[in-house]
């Protein structure tokens, strides 16, 4: 099944509400995500860093249709940004934000809404001592999102920026945000997106992101190099030796229940780690991008639907 079979089928709402009842679902569900609930992924935040990892919550949920909704998620985020500084991790957990998820997707002033619940996310960040990562969507809202981003960052510098390298533009875009500073995660990009703006074959992405990754790491940003992929983290590796930058001004990001044993081998070797941990009800969405990304996952998956 090719990724964009599997990106329309998502958008089914009858296939949606009958995935969600597959017992297996729940299984996979488990391995990509933390839990349910704000203590579930605080509790496994803790786990986490206790074990020598930094940590990205991401709370589930994208593309809020009402602007009461968006007020809600971003309201979870205050509050969880409150437990992670009462548990004592804001050293090392920060937050991943959907701007859709706070309002960007609104006809009327859903930009404006977005930014007014980011700044209220990047402050309680700030108060409890860590900061936000605005994640990248697709690349109908790129540049709405980079214009978000730019905004923020006059009040809020340290907020990261996400760059997906199969989008042809990247390149472009890791220029513009490789000043000294920048918190830049560089991905490959997890959308079903056409050739026009994005690289079709994985060589082409995997080439743009060593392309990206040589300027992120050549210039005085803080490049966050999040893959799993084997080469590129052995390339990455080698491109930071090379521009001499000591361990910690750059770091590797992976997915929760995606290589662990990959997550500790690096922070054994000393390099500074840090594991996207989505939580919430919400998991549709982020359970088909990972799907996708992993044929071995899919075919399981669909020979338990077929089995039912
Ligand atoms: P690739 O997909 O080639 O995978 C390399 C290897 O990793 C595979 O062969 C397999 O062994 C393992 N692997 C990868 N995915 C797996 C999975 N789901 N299950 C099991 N094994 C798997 N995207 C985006 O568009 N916007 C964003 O904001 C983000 N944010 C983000 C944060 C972090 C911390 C990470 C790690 C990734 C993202 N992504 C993202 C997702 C990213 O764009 C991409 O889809 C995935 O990371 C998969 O790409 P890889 O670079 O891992 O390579």
């Amino acid at each position: 099944m090719s990724r964009s079979v599997l990106f329309a089928a998502a958008r089914n709402e009858h296939l949606k509400e009958a995935i969600e009842r597959i017992p297996l679902t729940r299984r996979l569900v488990a391995r990509y995500v933390a839990g349910a609930t704000e203590d579930a992924v605080v509790r496994v935040a803790g786990q986490l860093v206790a074990n020598g990892l930094n940590v990205s919550i991401d709370h589930l949920g994208e593309h809020t249709r009402d602007a009461a909704q968006a007020g809600r998620v971003a309201e979870t985020y205050v509050s969880l940004l409150d437990a992670v500084d009462d548990g004592g991790l804001a050293g090392h957990v920060e937050v991943s934000v959907k701007l859709s998820a706070i309002g960007q997707a609104l006809h009327d002033d859903g930009e404006k809404l977005a930014l007014e619940h980011a700044r209220r996310i990047c402050q309680a960040a700030r108060n409890a001592g860590t900061t936000v990562t605005l994640d990248m969507e697709d690349h109908t809202t790129t540049d709405s999102t980079l214009s978000i981003l730019r905004e923020l960052r006059l009040d809020f510098p340290e907020t990261g920026a996400v760059l997906q390298a199969y989008l042809r533009r990247t390149e472009g875009d890791c220029r513009d945000l490789a000043y000294p500073g920048s918190r830049v995660r560089l991905c490959k990009g997890a959308y079903d997106e056409p050739p026009s703006v994005a690289f079709q074959h994985r060589s082409d992405v995997d080439r743009s992101y060593v392309r990206c990754a040589k300027i992120l790491l050549a210039a005085d940003c803080y490049p966050m190099l999040a893959t799993h992929d084997p080469r590129l983290v052995e390339i990455t590796g080698a491109l930071a030796a090379k521009n001499r930058r000591a361990q910690g001004s750059y770091e590797y990001q992976m997915l929760y229940g995606v290589r662990p044993d990959e997550q500790y081998r690096l922070v054994r070797a000393g390099e500074r780690v840090r594991v996207y941990v989505p939580y919430g009800e919400d998991w549709y969405g982020y359970l088909v991008r990972r799907l996708a990304e992993r044929p071995a996952n899919l075919s399981l998956f669909l020979r338990s639907v077929a089995s039912k």
